[in-house]
């Protein structure tokens, strides 16, 4: 299955491009940029890497991101994320990023954006792999400061597909942020939230009602409410899952009682992604072959797994067919 799996052409819909860091190219940039780790060597880094919620995770999420400084610096990070997702058969990813985690430490905004796009060219020059950039509002940080963050992209609109709002989630509804949702709907952007992660259900809803975002960030917790599901399944809501990053996060015990075999059971348009891959022990690959071995998907399952990562992707129609045909192709040459 594993073989079938890699060759499944797939995109990913829920990557945060700082969550790529892995502790070898933190070490180096910390080396480049001659800034002094409170780790003594990688090992240490991977050994810290032991949570027990989300709070825990994005302490040390922010504190690893601090050696990022100069455009190269995200080019690099962005490079190395590609060739992951290119050797694990994904062929297109949206990626988050996290401007105010930079900002905030006086990196230009420029310097952010500028770097990644660089990284994204070369995947698609080099990789053969597309990607868009959807630009995170970090929720445990005032509307305000988010305000100042979407006029700080404003010249950089034409190349960002979204925005999306992520970090610390209890206590941080969506409620508290549909002026910049909103102003972020009347520029032309596609929105997503985290929500339902460790949030309740009601976090889901005010993501729906209140933002009217086009992608649900998790949702795990939506299956709490079942007629949130009908509404969630009725409009063909993606949910972008993630199976290791729930895993370790504490927020299933276990990948053999991982819920998204049930949500695609319940009709949830649900796909497969890794969230922060170099915290979280695993890339796009190692989260679909570990889903599929613990909850024992079949062809079906993961056919429509691949199929709901394009239909829920922001490409155009025409990309999507594309890709669809692809998988098609695929599946009739591999039975
Ligand atoms: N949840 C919320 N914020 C985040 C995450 C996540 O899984 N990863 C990076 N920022
Ligand atoms: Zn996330």
């Amino acid at each position: 299955m594993n073989a079938f799996i890699n060759g499944l052409p797939k995109a990913e819909l829920h990557l945060h491009i700082e969550g790529s860091l892995e502790p070898e190219l933190m070490f180096d940039l910390a080396g480049r940029n001659k800034i002094t780790l409170p780790f003594a060597s990688v090992e240490a880094v991977r050994a810290a890497y032991a949570f027990s919620n989300l709070q825990d995770f994005l302490d040390i999420y922010y504190q690893g991101a601090q050696v990022l400084l100069t455009e190269e610096d995200f080019r690099d990070l962005a490079m190395a994320y590609f060739r992951r997702l290119a050797a694990d058969g994904g062929v297109h990813a949206e990626i988050f990023f996290d401007p105010q985690t930079h900002t905030d430490r006086g990196i230009p905004f420029s310097v952010v954006i500028d770097g990644l796009l660089a990284g994204m060219a070369w995947a698609e020059r080099t990789l053969g792999v597309t990607s868009k950039l959807i630009l995170c509002f970090l929720r445990h940080l005032p509307e305000d400061a988010a305000l100042a963050t979407l006029k700080a992209a404003e010249p950089y609109l034409d190349r960002l597909t979204g925005v999306g709002l992520d970090s610390s989630e209890m206590g941080f509804p969506p409620s508290g942020f549909v002026q910049v949702f909103t102003a972020a709907r009347e520029r032309g952007l596609k929105l997503v939230a985290h929500a339902g992660e460790e949030g309740p259900p009601d976090y889901i809803r005010q993501a729906l009602d209140l933002l009217k975002v086009d992608r649900i960030d998790h949702g795990n917790r939506a299956l709490e409410d079942h007629r949130l599901v009908s509404r969630l399944a009725a409009e063909s809501m993606t949910l972008t899952v993630c199976p290791l990053s729930n895993l370790k996060l504490c927020v299933v015990d276990d990948l053999k009682t991982h819920p998204i075999k049930q949500m695609l059971d319940l009709g949830l348009k649900a796909t497969i992604n890794s969230d922060d891959p170099a915290y979280f022990g695993g890339y796009l690959g190692e989260n679909w072959h570990q889903t599929a071995a613990a909850l024992d998907l079949d062809r079906t399952d993961l056919i429509q797994l691949a199929k709901n990562s394009f239909t829920g992707s922001f490409l155009s129609p025409a990309d999507i067919e594309g890709h669809l045909a692809r998988i098609d192709a695929y599946v009739a040459r591999s039975v």
